[in-house]
């Protein structure tokens, strides 16, 4: 360590404390380890000019991982992130304790704590330093340097960052043309911030979006909630008329329905669990009626002239899908209309609003399937799958849900050349397909559980210091850790109020109310 000295002896005799006995034995060893630790200088080292090694004095610590610090020298300045901090333990120094009234001369080794560290050099000159004095930056000279590192792009402004209060924190619109991974556990507010990047994309973009809601949080995506910053809701109002919710017991127009057409003959066989090897004479058959010139409804297969068609038809029946609520015989218009319609800025569909876990499996499969069959149009489209978990989990639990996840794996595997960028939030990196995850490019991490899902993320996001995803254990709700396209130096932030209604906010706990 430099600044402090090196081991050496040192006897404290007249000038110790005239008190007698032990106790002021050990307040003049408290006093000497005191004066040791609070003179550790706070001095970096770089070697090559882009990572930093530190150490710092415990008393009046202000370096945490993630924060920002100014590496001074003489006129030369630069700004770095601290990556990590530890906690030091050296002997320095051997001291004599003499001889007290009832405690007899002591020789003890007096050891300093201090913190050290590293990080990263986000702007300076580059070159290697030596014992430069480190400081924690003020608020203003971090918004100075995000203000020179902005470069064109439309800003998204989610909230304020963790470290340094009253500095925004942006991320860059137009690195969401990659795919996103937003994790963190149940209430630790993945789908509130959710909410925050969908309003900011859409008062500060033009990317149409498709959110895949199983839990009926974004149906009041449109509407501005009470006590919402005025100026950013004007704003909002306009965006919003854009924002069409297609739910099941929606008026006709919004109302959450496919046509069976719409859907590919695999689909149609998952839904009817048929097995191409197992059940192959009537996968053949379903094949053979979809590929006919005029192929019959599902509803109508038990009254198909043809008895395979009538088998069909009664599997139909016994499975129930035939009294599925998203089938619309005789309406014209899908949701799959909307999500293709270039005019409609956002559609959410609101699966939560299905009466069963098949038509919820079956919509999202088909908005996927859609999704990827257009996919040669190449029209960017935002494609939000919140409760990523359910939707297209890694270990589907039947085959309809196992094509969702299927088509959700394609699309993250080569979805991006063609405009189709996932935004991917779930409770548990290991729940969803290992391809959705480790072919997104920016991180939205949020509280996590454990450590075992810290590392889980890390080496799937190993461009991000581990140090920071590690510090999503001790995250507050609202906190996130934001990297990737989206943030290129990667940062700390308290997501900010959301301009819209949030449509399943928790219930609140009145009930836990003290009693008066
Ligand atoms: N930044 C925030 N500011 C204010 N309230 C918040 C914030 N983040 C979350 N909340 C509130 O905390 C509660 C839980 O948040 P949210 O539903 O977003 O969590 P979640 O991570 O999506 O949970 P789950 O995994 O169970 O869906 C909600 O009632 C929400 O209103
Ligand atoms: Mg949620």
């Amino acid at each position: 360590m430099s600044g402090i000295g090196g081991k050496s002896r040192s006897a404290v005799g007249s000038t110790a404390s005239t008190e007698s006995g032990l106790d002021s034995q050990l307040d003049t060893f408290r006093q000497v380890r005191r004066s040791l630790e609070t003179s550790i200088l706070p001095l970096a080292t770089s070697v090559d000019g882009r990572r930093f090694s530190f150490q710092a004095s415990l008393h009046g610590l202000e370096l945490q991982v993630g924060s920002y610090v100014v590496l001074e020298s003489d006129g030369t300045r630069r700004l770095g992130q601290v990556l990590t901090v530890e906690l030091g333990r050296q002997p320095v120094t051997e001291l004599t304790l003499p001889a007290q009234a009832g405690a007899a001369e002591a020789r003890t080794e007096v050891q300093v704590r201090y913190a050290y560290g590293e990080g990263a050099v986000l702007e300076g000159d580059w070159a290697p330093f030596h014992d430069v004095l480190v400081r924690a930056a003020t608020g203003a000279e971090v918004r100075a340097w995000l203000e020179r590192s902005e470069h064109g792009y439309a800003k998204l402004q989610l909230g304020e960052l963790a470290l340094v209060p009253d500095v925004p924190c942006t991320a860059d619109a137009s690195g969401f043309n990659r795919h996103t991974f937003l994790c963190g556990q149940s209430g630790s507010g993945k789908t509130y911030s959710l909410g925050v990047i969908l309003e900011q994309l859409l008062i500060e973009t033009d990317l149409r979006m498709v959110v895949l809601d199983p839990n009926s949080d974004f149906v009041r995506l449109g509407q501005v909630r009470a006590g919402a910053d005025l100026a950013l809701a004007e704003r909002y109002q306009e965006t919003a008329r854009g924002v069409a919710v297609y739910s099941a017991g929606a008026p006709a127009g919004r109302r959450l329905r496919l046509h069976a057409a719409e859907i590919d003959p695999a689909m149609q066989a998952a839904l009817l669990r048929l097995d191409p090897v197992n059940d192959r004479e009537e996968y053949a058959a379903l094949a053979d009626l979809l590929a006919s010139e005029k192929p019959p409804a599902l509803q109508a297969l038990t009254e198909s002239d043809d008895p395979e068609g009538r088998r069909l038809g009664l599997r139909v029946r016994s499975l129930g899908v035939d009294r599925f609520s998203v089938w619309a015989p005789g309406e014209s218009g899908s949701v799959l209309d909307a999500v293709s319609d270039q005019g409609t800025r956002c559609v959410v569909v609101d699966l939560g609003s299905l009466p069963t876990r098949e038509e919820q499996a079956l919509i999202a499969g088909a908005v996927l399937a859609d999704l990827w069959r257009r996919r040669q149009e190449r029209s960017p489209i935002l494609i939000v799958i919140d409760e990523a978990h359910n939707v297209c989990p890694a270990e589907p639990s039947d085959q309809l849900v196992a094509m969702a996840a299927d088509y959700a794996t394609r699309i993250a595997a080569e979805g991006r050349k063609f405009g189709l960028y996932l935004l991917v939030s779930t409770q548990r990196p290991q729940k969803i397909p290992g391809n959705v995850l480790s072919q997104a490019d920016n991180l939205v991490l949020m509280r996590l559980n454990s450590l075992a899902d810290a590392a889980f993320a890390q080496a799937a996001f190993s461009f991000v210091p581990p140090s920071l995803i590690e510090r999503s254990v001790i995250f507050r709700q609202g906190e996130a850790l934001i990297a990737g396209k989206i943030s290129p130096q990667p940062a700390l932030l308290c997501f900010g109020a959301r301009i819209s209604q949030e449509g399943g906010a928790d219930v609140p706990a009145t009930w836990a109310a003290a009693r008066t």
